[in-house]
């Protein structure tokens, strides 16, 4: 790690009175001493344990961890898509007990109706929510509009690359004016270049939506181009390991991952997602390649 680096928990004056600020905004999602266990016939699976954050209005939280570690079953239980085993999860300060409107959520894969336009796709939601269709029309075009795909309104989803089809994504999960904004590795599957185009694309619709936002990712880069606070968990159970404020002041720039505060925040995640491993156990490794390779060396000489 580079000594020259300043602590990730060091903040500019303006950064400290930005965060002063937010943590005074109601609180939009509470979750309290939320754990999950899935039980199969091969025996149970403790997913999530003692898991407390809240979450304040236009705060964007991003959530990392390693695979396994109850991403997924974090936001699934969030959406109201999967029960919990202990505590609760508040939106608004009442209890999630099953999906609800006021949660929008967005995959990694591309869920848009492949038989509807874009903006029908977009209409959709809100028609099956007793919307007439002129009103959906109306509110559908705005936020294509925002999404920068008004011209699209009327291609169908095979006609849009993989960053166009997650605005529409995006689009159709605002329309419905939800409190918190669910995203599971919604770029996951997009190209590097289509993936940083999309994340200062979302950065510009939070600037301009009073929503808040919960994104899951893999990408430590993505996590702190777009996040407040990114909440790192670990694996076996899933546990929050550390809640750190993001020190890279707003507004972020595009591509910039190399600012003294991006590389602190970079560097103290790397830490915590991989920690070195205990001497002890690298020497274990070693040994047991070398007798593998060993026994494989064997096996080609008995066949000569
Ligand atoms: N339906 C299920 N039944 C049983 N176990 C499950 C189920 N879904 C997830 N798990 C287990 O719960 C743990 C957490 O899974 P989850 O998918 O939430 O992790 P994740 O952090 O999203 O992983 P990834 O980064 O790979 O997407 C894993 O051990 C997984 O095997
Ligand atoms: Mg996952």
């Amino acid at each position: 790690m580079n000594a020259n680096l300043p602590n990730y928990l060091d903040q500019a004056e303006s950064v400290k009175n930005r965060f002063t600020k937010l943590k005074q905004r109601e609180v939009i999602l509470e979750v309290k001493h939320l754990g999950k266990v899935y039980k199969s016939a091969k025996g149970e699976v403790a997913a999530l344990q003692d898991i407390n954050f809240k979450t304040h209005r236009r705060e964007f939280v991003c959530v990392i961890g390693p695979s396994g570690c109850g991403k997924s079953t974090l936001i699934r239980i969030l959406a109201g898509l999967e029960p919990h085993t202990t505590g609760e999860v508040l939106l608004d300060d009442k209890p999630v007990t099953g999906p609800g409107r006021d949660r929008g959520m967005v995959f990694q894969g591309y869920t848009l109706f492949p038989w509807l336009t874009v903006k029908k796709n977009v209409m959709f939601g809100l028609e099956m929510n007793n919307a007439s269709t002129g009103e959906a029309a109306r509110e559908a075009s705005l936020w294509l509009e925002l999404v920068g795909l008004d011209k699209f309104a009327n291609a169908y989803p095979h006609e849009l690359s993989g960053g166009m089809k997650q605005r529409v994504a995006i689009a159709r999960a605002l329309v419905n004016k939800p409190r918190i904004l669910l995203m599971d590795e919604p770029f996951g599957a997009l190209d590097a270049q289509s993936r940083a185009k999309m994340q200062a694309h979302l950065l510009e619709i939070w600037r301009n939506v009073d929503i808040t936002i919960l994104f899951i990712t893999h990408d430590l880069d993505e996590a702190i181009f777009l996040a407040d606070r990114i909440l790192v968990l670990k694996a076996h159970p899933g546990e929050v390991q550390e809640l750190i404020e993001v020190s890279v002041p707003r507004p972020r720039i595009a591509g910039n991952y190399t600012s003294p505060e991006f590389l602190a925040t970079k560097a103290r995640l790397e830490a915590l997602i991989h920690p070195p491993k205990p001497v002890g156990e690298q020497e274990k490794e070693e040994v047991s390649i070398t007798q593998h390779m060993i026994r494989f060396v064997n096996v080609e000489d008995n066949v000569e």
